[in-house]
């Protein structure tokens, strides 16, 4: 847990000293939960919207893109079920006065049950060796099975007791299991409440004719209300996916986890339109298509894992997580919900408007079924950049940090840098530079000595650094540092630019997937 917490630390700190994320108006000592991307930080996250939106929009036939208001009707949300039911249950301590999520209190707590099996099986798997067949131990292990069977009994309770909205029994079923404030230890809760995450605004400049206005929690409504629009401006046939990137906005309580969870955050959302009746197919077509996205940048395949949603949210008749190994342990880092026809059905009977395709081989109207992905995309950063955070033992007893992020996501695609400050050096690593530019983000890096220039450019996640030496006047060639190798090689001027194309191409990285 130490090494977690400090792994944690030292991500958010090296965000911040690279130039990645700050802190909102930091001067002012912060805005709890809400943070700015910095120079690097805002072209590492422009890559990742873009990649979705190249492996989504670009690559599908069938899916066009949208970028929808953040303001939207306030029916919508009525409709959607945000306004009734997008709430959180909380609970108070009473002793420490901090605020949790009961819900959260209790995953944890089945968390930690989990990691004792995985002890089991590290303990099982040392006494027996290569003979330790792990599906067996699993299924007959008389420890395992009743860690197993308290944390599905503990998961179904809340289930049941939050479809039933039965906060009494959650409370209860907290006490129970003797879950005390991680904080303090202290056991003396308040009661469960229900607690609506959406942010209120208005729109008018009386307060009379002023209208009240929610900023939407999620961009998913921006999609289901220009559906048809969208459709027949597109004479799209279904199965067709409508997609959108933006801001969405949540008054989250439990907001401690840097940019995990935020109160202005960003959706990459994709809302698949079927015919009823398919959707566990699409559904399950979804998460595999989703999961390949994600293994395509090369994050190691044991960092990722589905979960199964034993609560469904209002909407959804299935749904299931892509979780992430973050510094803090498998955590949500993705979406894929059946959501039915339940969105649509809804705008529907508010709207008073038709919200039916035409489906001209079955000759009949229906309202399709909705297959949605939802990621969040600085969610999808904190993955992308604490995976990359790597302390390295050198040779020569030194250490280096790298941040080793994909290339085809990094922020400078290369450094380029004359070996000193004379001799006509900086004047062709300029013109590199101007070459260059028109291709990728380059940089031009003449401070301090050549090593301390290279470690800077690893720790900034800088796949390419391009040195200019005397030789370069004699043979117009550069030596070429890669990042994560730090193996050297001697390349021409001219072919810089291929060289650079082929690892950071997004072609390249799409076609893995
Ligand atoms: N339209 C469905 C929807 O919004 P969600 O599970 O509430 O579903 C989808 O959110 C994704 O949005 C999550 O998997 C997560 O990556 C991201 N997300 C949700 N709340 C967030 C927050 N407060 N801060 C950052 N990302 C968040």
């Amino acid at each position: 847990m130490a090494n977690q917490n400090d792994q944690f630390k030292k991500v958010v700190s090296h965000a911040k000293e690279y130039g990645y994320i700050f802190q909102s108006s930091e001067i002012y000592d912060g805005l709890s939960a809400v943070y700015d991307y910095a120079q690097n930080g805002v072209e590492l996250k422009n890559n990742i919207r873009e990649y979705w939106w190249k492996a989504m929009v670009q690559m599908h036939e069938n899916i066009v893109g949208i970028d929808a208001a953040i303001f939207m009707h306030p029916t919508t949300w009525k409709a959607s079920g945000h306004v009734d039911a997008f709430n959180d249950p909380l609970i108070d301590n009473k002793d420490s006065k901090k605020r949790y999520r009961a819900d959260v209190l209790i995953e944890e707590y089945c968390a930690k049950i989990e990691s004792k099996i995985d002890k089991e099986i590290k303990k099982a798997q040392k006494r027996f060796g290569d003979s330790f067949d792990k599906e067996q131990f699993l299924a007959t292990n008389p420890r395992v099975l009743g860690y197993e069977e308290k944390i599905n009994s503990t998961l179904s309770r809340m289930a049941r007791s939050l479809e039933n909205e039965d906060l009494v029994d959650v409370k209860a079923l907290i006490e129970e299991l003797e879950i005390a404030d991680p904080l303090t230890g202290s056991k003396n809760w308040t009661d469960v409440k229900q607690f609506n995450l959406m942010f209120g605004t208005k729109l008018g400049a009386s307060a009379e004719s002023a209208m009240d206005l929610y900023l939407r929690p999620e961009t998913a409504q921006g999609i289901f209300v220009n559906f048809l629009n969208v459709q027949k401006s597109g004479r799209l046939k279904i199965p067709f996916g409508i997609a959108q990137t933006g801001k969405a906005f949540r008054n989250e309580i439990v907001a401690r986890q840097f940019i995990f969870r935020m109160r202005e955050f960003e959706q990459m959302e994709m809302q698949f339109f079927i015919k009823p009746g398919t959707q566990q197919e699409w559904y399950e077509r979804w998460k595999e298509i989703r999961l390949k996205w994600h293994l395509s940048l090369g994050m190691g395949e044991e960092n990722y894992r589905f979960h199964d949603h034993e609560k469904l949210a209002h909407y959804a008749d299935a749904a299931a997580d892509i979780e992430f190994k973050f510094p803090f342990g498998f955590k949500e880092l993705e979406g894929i919900h059946s959501r039915t026809d339940f969105d649509l059905r809804q705008h529907e009977e508010y709207s008073n408007k038709k919200l039916q395709y035409f489906d001209p081989e079955e000759n009949k109207n229906y309202i399709p079924y909705v297959v949605e992905t939802s990621i969040g995309l600085d969610r999808m950063f904190l993955a992308v950049f604490s995976n990359a955070l790597q302390e390295e033992e050198l040779e020569n007893n030194t250490t280096r940090t790298v941040l080793r992020l994909p290339p085809v996501l990094a922020p400078t695609k290369a450094a380029i840098l004359p070996l000193i400050k004379r001799d006509g050096l900086p004047e062709i690593a300029r013109k590199i530079v101007d070459d260059l530019k028109w291709d990728f983000n380059v940089i031009y890096d003449e401070k301090d000595a050549v090593g301390r220039r290279y470690r800077r450019q690893d720790a900034a996640g800088t796949p390419f650094c391009i040195t200019v030496d005397h030789d370069t006047l004699e043979d117009n060639m550069v030596t070429v540092r890669h990042r994560d190798t730090m193996e050297q090689k001697r390349v021409k001027i001219e072919e810089l630019r291929e060289l650079i194309k082929h690892e950071v191409d997004m072609r390249t990285w799409l076609k893995k997937m």
